[in-house]
């Protein structure tokens, strides 16, 4: 939750210039003595604090992927997405920390975000591997007003808020494998799990949880658990670039807090299908599709309001695919 050192962080680092002591303890309404403690764990953390005594404090420059509560607070400009956050050096999962602050009525939007992960959770009952130093890991809790059948649309929001802010921040090319991997040349970067509570009545949605898990900084495929080797990759081993995680997840909320408002406004993806279809891997082209029921093959030509994948098959039949227990892959390979 907000701190004096997120706080004081935010104002150096919005104002970018000299602030002097007693503008700190003003807004923040804080003694000379709590703001001069603040600076000096700051100074410890690694950040570099200039202090001139007629002019105050200016935050000259941050450590290198400092991940920390104040960081990414410090980072995060929204309205409610990410504006309470709880940040754990270690946890189990983030997806039921998530739900039990959500259980005790923490606020929509609020993020649970680790370091580390010793549970992580994948889709289909799988497993996240979570090591610390790496990655982002995190999951937003949403309360929405409108229907459970609706629910599945924000995993492809967050998809699509995900993989455009990836693109903002590292340039790189990211593509959606519909309807909520991923992918950057061809090789999975993130991964997104919702879940969702019902009231006890099971008619309405108490609360979502989206929880996103990004590679961002590992260094080669050794790094991933053997199976994924072929199909996981990092944005730094696409792009050479090492990145900050604070800033990136700074921006796939605000992203998400934009993208999610307009869904909000009609509850369906009509606002947002362009965008998604211009990242959806595979539009246009031959798609396997892995029902229980029966696989087949056919073009994949975008996806509708609702978010389901429209399939021609072979016989000229249109399909519309559900996400669920459903997969997609392109005739050749992962994508
Ligand atoms: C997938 O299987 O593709 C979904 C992976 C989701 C991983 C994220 S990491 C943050 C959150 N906490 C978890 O345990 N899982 C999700």
């Amino acid at each position: 939750m907000k701190t004096d050192k997120s706080d004081i962080l935010t104002c150096l680092r919005n104002s970018g210039d000299y602030v002097s002591g007693q503008q700190l303890c003003d807004r923040l309404g804080v003694s000379r003595t709590a703001v001069w403690k603040v600076i000096n764990q700051l100074k410890e953390e690694g950040y570099r604090i200039e202090s001139v005594p007629s002019r105050g404090y200016r935050l000259v420059e941050s450590p290198a992927d400092v991940y920390s509560e104040s960081e990414i607070a410090s980072r995060v400009h929204t309205k409610w997405a990410g504006k309470r956050l709880v940040f754990f050096e270690s946890t189990g999962s983030t997806n039921p920390d998530a739900k039990h602050y959500a259980e005790e009525g923490a606020p929509h939007g609020t993020t649970v975000v680790a370091d580390r992960q010793t549970a992580g959770r994948g889709r289909r009952g799988r497993s996240w591997e979570s090591p610390a130093g790496r990655s982002i890991y995190f999951t937003i809790v949403i309360r929405p007003a409108f229907a459970p059948d609706k629910a599945s649309m924000v995993t492809l929001v967050m998809a699509l808020s995900v993989a455009e802010a990836i693109h903002e921040v590292t340039g790189l090319d990211t593509g959606i494998k519909w309807p909520n991997d991923i992918v950057v040349n061809g090789k999975k970067v993130v991964g997104i799990l919702t879940e969702m509570s019902m009231t006890p009545e099971m008619n309405e949605i108490q609360f979502l949880v989206a929880g996103v898990g990004v590679n961002v900084n590992q260094e080669s495929g050794e790094e991933f658990p053997e199976g994924l080797r072929g199909t996981a990759t990092s944005l730094k081993m696409e792009s050479g670039q090492q990145f900050d995680r604070a800033g990136l997840l700074a921006r796939i909320l605000e992203q998400f807090e934009q993208d999610y408002e307009t869904f909000e406004r009609t509850v369906n993806l009509s606002g947002l299908r362009a965008r998604y279809e211009s990242r959806l891997v595979g539009r246009n082209a031959a798609v396997r599709v892995l029902d229980p029921a029966g696989e087949y093959t056919g073009i994949s030509r975008g996806i509708t309001e609702t978010g389901e994948l429209v399939v021609e098959r072979e016989t000229g039949e249109t399909v519309l695919v559900y996400a669920g227990e459903v997969s997609v892959r392109g005739l050749y390979g992962y994508v």
